[in-house]
């Protein structure tokens, strides 16, 4: 393994932050280095907001379930799926506004992701610590106003990045011949490897420093995917101008 990989298996998502600030430069090169990550036909299709304003954090805060992490990190950002500067060069240039299709959706929400994960990793790779905020989906309308997003644009997800206050262990990540498939699909699951994997996680659970439980992966997952989640998410999408066709 080299530097690069030992870095990308150290990854463990850090909630708690020391008071200390993030250089107003730092931030810079690490948006910068983000933005080296590819882009599906170079559309670059993202927008990043850094959230200051104390207030506005606290009420994303709250919306997101209460996460204290989001008030207290040295930087909170919400990053966006952005349409609205590519439907502005659009009509710049006599084309027409565009028609929502979903696979600019998809487009844009992956840009945004690989963006993220690679500012994430430098931000890891300088001793920062981070960890991506999905909760600002409870109530993406409220985030889009008082971020004053446009149409077209969408709050993916947010990121609060800081100075580690916490030690977290690395959590174990499924087995590579589980989600590495030879040729096809092998739609036969596995049941030793994931039971062996649900011991590894049961382990973890209990052994970490903070926030033990008891629970496996297994269970766990099947127990999240039953909750009705952000049911208002494709209306909310289609209002703003994503998902129409
Ligand atoms: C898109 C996305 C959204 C997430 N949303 C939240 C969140 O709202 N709050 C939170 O505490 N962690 C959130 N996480 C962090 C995951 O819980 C975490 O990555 C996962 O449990 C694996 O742990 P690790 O990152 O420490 O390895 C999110 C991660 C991703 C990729």
């Amino acid at each position: 393994m080299n530097a690069v990989m030992q870095a990308m298996r150290n990854h463990r998502s850090i909630r708690r932050f020391t008071a200390e600030p993030i250089a107003p430069e730092t931030l810079r090169e690490l948006i910068r280095s983000g933005q080296s990550a590819p882009s599906s036909s170079f559309i670059q299709a993202y927008s990043v907001i850094r959230v200051s304003n104390p207030e506005h954090r606290a009420r994303i805060a709250d919306a997101a379930g209460g996460q204290p992490w989001i008030r207290e990190a040295a930087e909170f950002l919400v990053y966006c799926a952005d349409l609205y500067r590519i439907n502005h060069l659009c009509e710049q240039q006599g084309l027409g506004t565009l028609a929502g299709r979903t696979e600019h959706f998809l487009a844009a929400s992956v840009d945004v992701a690989l963006m993220a994960q690679n500012v994430l990793l430098a931000a890891e790779s300088i001793g920062l610590g981070g960890v991506f905020i999905g909760g600002i989906r409870n109530d993406p309308a409220l985030v889009s106003e008082l971020l004053g997003l446009p149409e077209r644009v969408y709050p993916v997800f947010g990121m609060c990045l800081g100075y580690p206050a916490q030690a977290i262990e690395v959590k174990p990540r499924l087995p590579v011949e589980v989600v590495l498939h030879e040729g096809h699909y092998q739609t036969a699951q596995v049941p030793e490897q994931v039971a062996a994997y649900d011991a590894a996680i049961r382990d973890y659970y209990q052994s970490r420093s903070s926030n033990r439980k008891v629970s496996d992966w297994s269970a766990q997952t099947a127990a999240a995917v039953q909750k009705k989640q952000r049911e208002h998410m494709l209306a909310f999408l289609q209002a703003r101008g994503f998902l129409k066709c």
